[in-house]
């Protein structure tokens, strides 16, 4: 036997480029105002003499401050490294059967890469023409259901009513909704936990809490599926939050003030921004996140994509079947959104 033959080979999840410099930044949906001044002070007062210790794997602080923001319970809350970390865990402990997880075949990208990794059987259920979900096409035997609710990259988002009758009709397997982008204009499922022992709920600091860099994400769910995550994250990295990220998280969670007047800033820009490509003959899918999907008709959209691109403006494009017309654009400042118009009125012309 070689080395080779021991060596897990797998296909990664490929994130949007970073680029540095001074580049307007629309291609991985992050906020583009800095975090809340409270998450500086939190940051600023850590006792970093603390740091040679190990964080608190219970996490309190930030517990209590998600509690301020949604009715559930310290044992409905777990936490992990980004929704990322929360979300593959999810998956390593509630798609355990034969039967195949169902998800649209437009979404997230990275969970068919988990389904792989952890050879989960999984099935691409193909979005309506439209690019909308169709609730029955989830109602017949199944080993799970994932969907992102807005849905990424479309920003459609699915009806609260529809969701129920999803996780209603999967009473034995898990229905993980992964709400990312809920705070942009969706209501969240949340209070549905305490109806559903089936339901899980997947949140992210990244997108309307400003805050990509510390990586922190959780899920809300009933306590019997929590103590399962629980053990299995346990069997994996008992420390997953370090302290930096637990007390910058605690502090974004309760500047309630702050996380209103930021996401109402993003739709506001995001009507701007929608108008706009209208006006310039663009056409684009309803959003209720902070990115939208823009098609032109006349013009191919991977050229787009390289033109914004020499023009320091990254906005994401996916050469993938369906979808291969589109861009995909985060909502920016406003300062940003006139600049990405201002240069696809000098393309256009
Ligand atoms: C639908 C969706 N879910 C989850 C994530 C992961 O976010 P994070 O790991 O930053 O919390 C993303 C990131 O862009 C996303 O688009």
């Amino acid at each position: 036997m070689s080395l080779r033959d021991n060596i897990r080979i797998v296909e990664p999840y490929v994130p949007g480029e970073q680029p540095q410099g001074d580049v307007i930044k629309l291609n991985t949906n992050e906020s583009p105002f800095p975090p809340s001044p409270e998450v500086v002070k939190a940051i600023m007062n850590i006792d970093t003499d603390n740091l040679r210790k190990y964080p608190s794997f219970v996490c309190t602080e930030l517990k209590n401050a998600i509690m301020q923001n949604y009715d559930v319970a310290e044992d409905e809350i777990f936490l992990g490294n980004g929704s990322d970390e929360v979300l593959a865990l999810c998956f390593m402990t509630f798609f355990n059967s034969d039967k195949a997880v169902l998800f649209p075949d437009i979404t997230y990208s990275f969970y068919p890469v988990w389904c792989s990794l952890y050879g989960i059987p999984y099935e691409q259920v193909p979005l309506k023409e439209d690019f909308t979900i169709s609730k029955t096409d989830y109602c017949r035997s199944n080993g799970g259901v994932v969907i992102a609710n807005p849905n990424a990259p479309t920003g459609i988002l699915l009806s609260s009513e529809d969701v129920e009758y999803i996780v209603r009709y999967n009473k034995d397997s898990v229905v993980i909704i992964d709400e990312a982008y809920v705070d942009f204009g969706g209501e969240s499922v949340v209070p549905l936990i305490h109806k559903y022992n089936n339901l899980v709920v997947v949140h992210t600091y990244s997108k309307s809490r400003n805050l990509a860099g510390i990586r922190v994400g959780y899920a809300m769910m009933c306590s019997e599926l929590n103590a399962a995550l629980e053990a299995v994250k346990n069997s994996f990295n008992s420390y997953t939050l370090n302290t930096v990220s637990q007390a910058a998280a605690a502090a974004a969670a309760a500047d309630k003030a702050y996380f209103k007047k930021c996401t109402s800033e993003i739709k506001a820009n995001r009507a701007y921004t929608v108008s706009e490509l209208d006006r310039l003959g663009f056409k684009t899918l309803p959003s209720a996140a902070n990115f939208i999907f823009s098609t032109h008709p006349a013009y191919s959209a991977k050229d787009i994509f390289e033109y914004l691109k020499s023009k320091n403006i990254y906005v994401r494009y996916f050469n993938k079947p369906r979808i291969s017309d589109y861009l995909r654009i985060t909502i920016g400042t406003g300062a940003e959104m006139s600049t990405l118009i201002a240069a696809l009125e000098e393309y256009i012309k």
